[in-house]
């Protein structure tokens, strides 16, 4: 029997399938390779990388909820240098496309990753984390601004080589605005969705469960508002979506693309079972030929409405 075709394009870029694993959930794919074929996948987003390394924040930082967790880890990671050095030999070596997720506090920031990680070999493109303050605009957020979206994104693009996927927060009125605003500085996807801010108090002590208070809410309870925002936001660009939030069966990664999405990232669900990237991969298999179709990008875009 002929092999599916889960293959979707985003960009210039072929990916084997749409199934990649989400920043911050999946660490730098070496800890999920005893669970996970990774070759198997159509790409992993690894942890997000800044310019020095971060500790992130003092422990509580993890809080489980209704269908969801809240983290407030406060994007710890190894720091530039040594995501190069130690990181990416393992990552080169995966055979699947690898795309490094960054943050940076200013625009000079994104600008430095970008250039520094074009030069490195073995990356396919770069997912920009737009959620964090801007630190010289006063704390504001890159993404909750569509005009500081754009120049984020202008900024980064004009300073690599490689394919920009934008980040988009859920954290703003119209996530459409801020989708456009990344289009028109030049981005060649977005994903999205990045977690929503909320909170969990312990009643008997009276204290926040989490030591920062407030966290990112993932996991299923977001799904619902996720793929409202990947269908609003399909409709209102013309560059691809990737869609993210909740995603845990077969099933989510497929209403995710009638949604509109070319491509899903899997988060949370990668805690609860660490192989559901690859059976999300299987189950999307089974689904193109039980469905007879030509391949999985068939199916993208294809919600019917009225
Ligand atoms: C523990 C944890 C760490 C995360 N770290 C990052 C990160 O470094 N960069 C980023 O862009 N998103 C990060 N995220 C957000 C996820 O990539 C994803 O957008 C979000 O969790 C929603 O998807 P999900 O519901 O499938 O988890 C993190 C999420 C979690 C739960």
């Amino acid at each position: 029997m002929n092999q599916p075709d889960l293959r979707v394009t985003i960009g210039d870029l072929v990916f084997k399938n749409p199934v990649l694993t989400a920043s911050g959930t999946f660490g730098y794919a070496k800890e999920f390779a005893p669970f996970v074929n990774l070759h198997h996948l159509g790409g992993v987003v690894v942890k997000g990388i800044s310019l020095a390394p971060r500790r992130g924040n003092p422990p509580p930082r993890i809080v489980e909820t209704a269908g969801g967790m809240l983290n407030a880890i406060g994007l710890e990671n190894v720091g530039l240098d040594r995501f190069i050095s130690e990181k990416m030999d393992y990552l080169r070596g995966i055979g699947t496309r690898v795309i490094v997720n960054i943050l940076g506090d200013s625009l000079e920031e994104y600008q430095t990753l970008a250039q520094r990680l074009s030069e490195v070999e073995g990356i396919s493109g770069l997912e920009v984390n737009i959620s964090c303050p801007n630190v010289k605009k006063g704390g504001v957020a890159f993404g909750t601004d569509p005009a500081m979206a754009e120049a984020v994104t202008r900024a980064v693009c004009a300073h690599t080589t490689l394919p920009v996927i934008v980040k988009l927060s859920p954290n703003v009125t119209d996530i459409t605005q801020i989708a456009r605003g990344v289009e028109a500085g030049g981005a060649q996807a977005v994903s999205l969705i990045n977690t929503l801010l909320g909170m969990a108090i312990d009643v008997k002590s009276r204290r926040p469960k989490l030591a920062n208070i407030v966290g990112g809410l993932s996991g299923p309870a977001i799904k619902p508002i996720a793929l409202r925002m990947v269908w609003q936001v399909a409709q209102a660009v013309k560059i691809p979506v990737i869609g993210i939030g909740g995603i845990t069966t077969t099933e989510d990664a497929l209403e995710f693309l009638l949604a509109g999405a070319t491509a899903i990232e899997v988060g949370t669900a990668n805690f609860i079972n660490p192989r559901a990237s690859q059976e999300i991969v299987e189950g999307l298999g089974r689904y193109v030929t039980e469905n007879k179709l030509s391949g999985i990008s068939e199916v993208i875009g294809g919600l019917i409405v009225g």
